[in-house]
Parts: C-alpha cells; structure tokens; sequence
C-alpha cells in the first residue's frame, strides 16, 4: 500500500513539475522534479535503464523533510521524470529519507537502502539516524518491514547514533552483500564502517574501515567503496574541512582516497589523497558500474555554502547534479573524463589551429551556452612566456564568466564574480597545475547554467554553477602576452 504522505507528494510534484517548462531548466544536467535537491542517490543500472534517485523536497526551494526524487535514463544525458520513490512516512524515518543507494536483489526487485532520520524530543531535539531498507519494482517501492536494519546497537564503542547515515550498498563475488556507512566519533573524527549481509536484509557490523585521524574534517558523509584499476578507491564527503594547500577549499568538500584493502583486517589504507573536484561546486558524489563496466560517477553540483536562492523560487526548482563522468586511475591520481554518450550529441564543429591570442578577441562561429570546447594553448614563443590567459563565456554587455591560467603561478581559476550574482558568497576558486611550460588542454562543458573544466585529459576537473540570463551565450578569448590557442567547438543537442 502506498501512504497518504507518498500520494500528496506524487500529486504535488505532478503539477508543479508541469509548470516548469524545459527551456527553464539546464538541457542535460539533471535537476529535480519540482523544488529542492541535493544528494543523488541509489545511482544504478536496472531494468535496462539508468536510475538515478535524489534527495528532495517538493515543496519548496530550500532543504527540508528529505524525500526521494526519482529519475530514468537510457543514456546518463536525458533524464525522465518518476513519481517520487519515498516520503518520510514511517515513525523511524519521520524527519527524513536521507540519502542511500540502490542494487538489483536475484529475484529482479531493487532493494534500496538509505538512512532514516528521526528527531528525538522533537523539531529541535537531535538526530537518530539509522539504515533502512525499501523494496521495489523501479517505479514503487515498499518499506520492509523489517526496518531499520541497523541501529545504534549495531555501531562499534563511542560511534555516533546521530551521526550515522548514507549506505553505500555493493555485491561481492559470492552473492553476499556489504555496505559503507558514514559516522563520528563525538566531538572528534569522522569514520567509514563496513557492514555485511548474506541477502541484503539481514545486517551485521564488520570494522571501521578507516577514521580519519584528526585530518580531512571532522564527519564523513556519503561513502563509496569500489575497486578501480587494480587500486581499492573511497570517495567521502567530509564536513568542515581545512584547506590544505590547493586541496579542500570546499568546506564541507569532497575527499578522494587511493589506496589497499586489507581483506584480512577489512581495513583500508590509502596511499594517496586528493579532492574529487577543485571548482567550487560539487559534493556527495556517488558511482554505479555500467553494463560495459565503467565506473561512473554523479554529484550534487552545488555547495552547502553557496545555495544562493536568487530566482530559485520563481524558477522553482534549486540544484543540479553534475555531467556523470568515468572514472580511472593513472599516475596513481583519480581521472574524470565527460561520459563517452555526451560525444554523440554534438554538432556544428568549428575548429581553428594555431591561433595567436594577444589581447581581447572573439572567433567566428565560436558562441553558444550549450557548448562543448576544447582548447589547448602554448606560449607562441617558448622564450617569452605570456602572463596570462582566459576564457570568457555566458557573457554579454553586462555578465561573464572566466576561467584563466597563469602559467607563472601554475594555477587555473574559474572567476564567477561577475556573473550576475548579487550576493558575497564564494565566486573565485584557483587550482594548481602541474607545470606545463605554459601548455594546457582544458575541456569546457557548458550547459546553461554551469561549466565543468576538465583539465589535462581529466587529471583535475573544476566545477560551478552561475544563474547568469540565458541569453547571454558570447564566448571571448583574452591573453596577457602572446598565446598560441587549438580550438574545437561543438553545439550540444542543437539538432534535438
Ligand atoms: C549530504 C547530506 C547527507 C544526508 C543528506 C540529507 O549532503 O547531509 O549526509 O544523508 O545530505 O539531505
């Protein structure tokens, strides 16, 4: 039976989501229904299809009681909306259906598997968060009975009961399950803990995988654990993070760790860390494998810190989720490049080779908002290195937006102050890249109301979002010295 809270939901967003037209929306980047959104969740393939489930509120731009959105997809770029899969209708999930992940059980269903919330003492009282389990056919799902699967007995000595939430569910080998779940040690460190199960119903505690040891913030939400080129990898998103050099600006930021599992001990030790994205907009991302066994992965495109609600109620929908991107492993670092679909959907090349760049210029046929550019670019004379060079985009008489790089510094910025935004959150974010004797490749991914830099063949990738008027789609080039610029241009979905 599906309850009232489903029903009001279901109905709500059917409407609300009518009166949304597309051109409102970014055309390939996926945002909810109607409202707000933040973590993608239960991110599978199933039923032939991609599902991709979310955190949403309905109702209203701003975050609240959290239900799950749901969205399919043949290709990861066109998204089609599903009534919402889960309301927070059950005593032990009364506050909230907070975020979680999805796997296909042997008899066809999905499971999926996400933290219930429930206010002790009320509105203002705290947090008891605890896994829980929901059964369905890719269209409705039903709460087992059996929920929550794991509570505050089954958590180690000093584990937080209020902080213990986003299980990333996965099979092994022989057919029983696992999960990593996001915890806390009260007033210290944040910790990732492994569970199992032989049939994803019955669940027990296995270790504390790893904990961060007073670095890399201080919770840590939204665990993935997967194998990745002969590496074990976690993805996390900690809260309240200190920057360390150019890594972990973010605050509550993204966190990538590269290392070895220890199956004896069930224990993970990394070798390397990194941020997962070095824009200003991107967290608690989440992977799936696809049939030809890629492994791909999908975030919030957004910042706890910059939720700027400017034109967000009159849009009526607040947040986006990332270009699903694939992953690898080389030069022992974390690798992202846009999913290989995406190339399908382009259209109108315009190239140019060789182009000297020295000062301000445009080029013919190289404009648009939807766009998908690569450039590289050199010194034109090796013994006089330029100073500097940018991009300007979603520009017009009054906004822009720019990344640049500085050859002498290494580093690339993304520069959104003058996009249109009225408020004093964070518009500048630079990255430092390896030294290139003043070559860099990028590739710009601009959809209306983001760009996504990847850089160096997906050795970094930056990220942000601008709210900037759509009709704002010049395309500028600028160097402070003289640059020699490769650039080819694509429209995206022009055709479609
Ligand atoms: C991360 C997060 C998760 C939680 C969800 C609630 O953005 O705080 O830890 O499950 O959002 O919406």
């Amino acid at each position: 039976m599906i309850n009232h809270q489903l029903l009001f939901a279901r109905a709500y967003e059917k409407e609300g989501c009518a009166e949304i037209p597309s051109a409102a929306r970014p055309r390939f980047h996926m945002t909810p229904c109607v409202g707000w959104t933040n973590d993608p969740n239960g991110f599978s393939f199933y039923k032939n299809q991609y599902h991709l489930f979310y955190q949403y509120y309905p109702y209203d731009t701003v975050w609240n009681s959290m239900h799950w959105g749901h969205v399919v997809s043949d290709d990861l770029l066109n998204w089609k909306y599903l009534p919402c899969a889960m309301a927070p209708d059950e005593p032990y999930d009364s506050f909230g259906v907070f975020s979680g992940s999805a796997i296909e059980l042997p008899d066809g269903k999905q499971l999926l598997m996400y933290t219930g919330v429930l206010k002790e003492g009320g509105d203002h009282g705290k947090d008891v968060q605890t896994q829980c389990l929901a059964v369905g056919d890719g269209l409705d799902y039903h709460k087992y009975e059996g929920n929550p699967v794991l509570d505050a007995s089954d958590l180690p000595e000093g584990m937080s009961r209020n902080d213990f939430r986003d299980p990333k569910i996965w099979q092994e080998a022989d057919g029983t399950y696992r999960c990593v779940v996001g915890t806390r040690i009260p007033d210290k460190e944040g910790a990732i803990l492994l569970f199992s199960s032989p049939d994803g119903f019955k669940w027990k505690y296995e270790s504390i995988l790893i904990r961060n040891d007073g670095r890399f913030g201080m919770m840590w939400e939204c665990p993935d654990f997967f194998e990745l080129d002969g590496k074990h990898v976690l993805l996390c998103s900690p809260q309240d993070m200190l920057p360390e050099g150019f890594e972990y600006h973010n605050g509550n930021g993204t966190l990538c760790l590269i290392g070895q599992m220890d199956a004896e001990r069930k224990h993970f030790t990394y070798e390397h860390d990194q941020s997962v994205d070095y824009g200003i907009d991107f967290y608690a991302p989440q992977t799936t494998l696809t049939p030809d066994g890629r492994r791909i992965m999908i975030a919030w495109m957004q910042n706890w810190d910059t939720c700027d609600q400017n034109g967000a109620k009159e849009r009526k929908w607040f947040g986006q989720m990332t270009l699903p991107r694939e992953l690898s492993i080389e030069h022992g670092r974390l690798y992202q490049r846009p999913i290989r679909e995406l190339d399908a959907h382009r259209s109108n090349k315009v190239e140019y080779k060789n182009v000297t760049v020295d000062g301000l210029m445009t080029l013919p046929g190289i404009e648009g908002r939807i766009v998908d550019m690569e450039i590289t670019i050199r010194p034109k004379d090796k013994n006089a290195m330029y100073h500097k060079f940018g991009i300007w985009f979603a520009q017009n008489e009054q906004f822009r937006t720019m990344v640049s790089y500085r050859p002498h510094e290494s580093t690339l910025k993304i520069d959104r102050k003058h996009c249109g935004s009225r408020r004093a959150y964070i518009h500048q974010r630079r990255s430092l890249i390896p030294y290139q004797d003043g070559e860099v490749k990028l590739r710009l991914i601009l959809d209306k109301y983001s760009v996504e830099v990847f850089v160096n063949d997906g050795e970094q990738v930056m990220t942000a979002t601008f709210m900037t008027t759509p009709e704002a789609t010049g395309i500028s080039f600028c160097a402070d010295g003289q640059v020699e610029m490769d650039i080819t241009k694509y429209d995206l979905f022009a055709e479609e």
